[in-house]
């Protein structure tokens, strides 16, 4: 059967000594009330080598929220999927709507960077989902279909080491959650293009996280959908009683 997980997002937050802090704050809030998911904080780069041996492994795992598309070399900057599972990462979300649109990662560079994380041991946490133009021509279906493709080469093997997260654009970060309907609408919808693609089997066992404006107030209603296997949090991931209490809507 396919897990439930909440897996947070601290994005471009937290200097490394509030990461460090907020990550001892969970672990111990975690170890003291054991969750009945997966948990998951995925942090900044910097933080990755710091926080992965001061949380146990079995309650909350690590992951980066992006890595390079080269193995590789003279690319400045940039951390490859290999430096970041030397840290002791065990994801990477990829396909983030912020690092497809303000950084211009497209299809194809997502395609090479899932390869590169799953090369290197990582579980992709791999986000599709419609900006608000498209909801409102009722083109998120589609939208998510074109988004897919970066996944959809790959056997179905290694398709069944990603994680999914629909995250509507619209909701991220703006108080507007998707309501549990169109929540479950979709979610089934992607469920249904990972049967054509892969059969029954691989869906039932995929886990297709949401994320959006997801807070301990929403996080039940949302997670009882059949097809919402858990969420993908920004903000309030931030705060380690309210990610808990995103945790605890599977309690
Ligand atoms: P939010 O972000 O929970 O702050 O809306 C979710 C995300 O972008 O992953």
């Amino acid at each position: 059967m396919r897990k439930n997980i909440v897996a947070g997002n601290w994005k471009m937050n937290k200097n490394l000594q509030e990461g460090i802090a907020l990550a001892k704050e969970l672990n111990e809030v975690l170890s003291a009330d054991k969750p009945n998911c997966d948990v998951v904080i995925c942090t900044p780069f910097i933080h990755l080598a710091s926080v992965t041996p001061i949380v146990n492994s079995e309650i909350i795992g690590v992951g980066a929220e992006n890595c390079a598309d080269k193995v590789s070399g003279a690319y400045t900057g940039e951390v490859s999927a290999e430096m970041v599972a030397s840290t002791g990462a065990q994801y990477v979300i990829l396909g983030h709507s912020e690092r497809r649109a303000y950084y211009h990662e497209t299809v194809e560079i997502l395609e090479e960077k899932v390869k590169l994380a799953l090369a290197n041991n990582l579980k992709p946490i791999f986000c599709i989902g419609e900006v608000l133009e498209e909801r409102e021509a009722n083109k998120q279906n589609e939208v998510v279909a074109a988004q897919l493709a970066s996944v959809f080469s790959l056997s179905a093997e290694d398709f069944s080491k990603v994680i999914l997260a629909y995250e509507p654009v619209w909701a991220i970060g703006t108080g507007k959650t998707a309501t549990p309907e169109q929540a479950q609408e979709i979610h089934a919808y992607i469920r249904s293009l990972v049967a054509d693609k892969y059969g029954k089997e691989v869906a039932e066992n995929t886990s297709i996280l949401y994320g959006g404006s997801c807070k301990p107030s929403n996080a039940k209603e949302l997670f009882a959908n059949p097809d919402v296997d858990g969420g993908l949090i920004g903000g309030a991931s931030l705060k380690a009683a309210d990610f808990k209490g995103i945790i605890d809507a599977f309690k």
